[in-house]
């Protein structure tokens, strides 16, 4: 069976076989290693040393890399700033949805109409599986996602507006997620709260964000590692029916 795992660079760092992927957008570097007998694919999404921003990743590249492997699991990995006060900074954080202020290109479709079903935008399975091995450490499995543009972090103004709509704000689950449920593929996030947003502390400071997910990495990996071992091969959620679903 093989998973995939896309995340900041920091996140989690693996050794392991670099395999190129050609893809419509370009090529892309995975990692690939064993774990609990599963084939695992590591993506940095930002590019091996964190160099592309946010509004530049190459998401559609990332997620066809996974199809084209033969993937149907994808967890991604980031940081998000919480909008609530009840969720803090050091926080893990499992969304159940999302909401897209983003301006990018959201789907792989341009030639055939093709309306996937977001309903329920993650893998209920995943995200269980997530859940129960965040069970140790103070972690939400329920909330929502506000996907921003970036790469600047949001005004105070901003947030105040957000946060009547959402948990946490942060700027890569979209199209990452949209794209995974087009191509079929198992996807949910794991989210770590790494700040306050903004007008719910003082400054933010990108060292801060840093310093949170360097200090919270070995946990992130510790959960990852179990959610590896325990996602079953056969999963009856309706994910991999999306595509063929929402033809036209
Ligand atoms: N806003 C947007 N993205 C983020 C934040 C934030 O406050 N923190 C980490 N990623």
């Amino acid at each position: 069976m093989k998973i995939g795992i896309i995340g900041g660079t920091g996140f989690y760092e693996i050794a392991g076989e670099k395999i190129e992927i050609s893809t419509d957008y370009g090529k892309v570097e995975t990692i690939h290693f064993k774990k609990s007998n599963r084939d695992v694919f590591f993506i940095s999404r930002h590019g091996k040393n964190h160099h592309t921003p946010a509004h530049k990743v190459n998401y559609h590249g990332n997620v066809q890399a996974m199809k084209k492997i033969g993937i149907d699991a994808v967890v991604g990995i980031s940081t998000v700033g919480s909008m609530k006060k009840g969720i803090k900074p050091g926080s893990i954080f499992i969304p159940n949805d999302f909401i897209d202020f983003t301006k990018r290109k959201t789907t792989f479709f341009d030639k055939e109409t093709i309306h996937i079903d977001l309903s329920e935008p993650f893998c209920p399975i995943i995200r269980k599986i997530l859940f129960q091995e965040t069970k140790k450490y103070r972690a939400l499995n329920e909330g929502i996602y506000i996907a921003t543009e970036g790469p600047h972090l949001e005004t105070k103004a901003e947030v105040a507006m957000l946060k009547n709509f959402g948990d946490v704000v942060g700027m890569t689950l979209v199209p990452e997620a949209i794209l995974a449920r087009e191509m079929g593929i198992c996807y949910a996030s794991l989210c770590l709260v790494s700040n306050y947003a903004a007008g719910l502390q003082k400054r933010l400071s990108i060292k801060e964000i840093k310093d949170m997910y360097k200090a919270k990495k070995p946990i992130i990996k510790k959960i990852i590692d179990g959610a590896i071992e325990k996602i079953p091969e056969k999963r009856n959620c309706r994910c991999r029916h999306a595509p063929k679903e929402g033809k036209m």
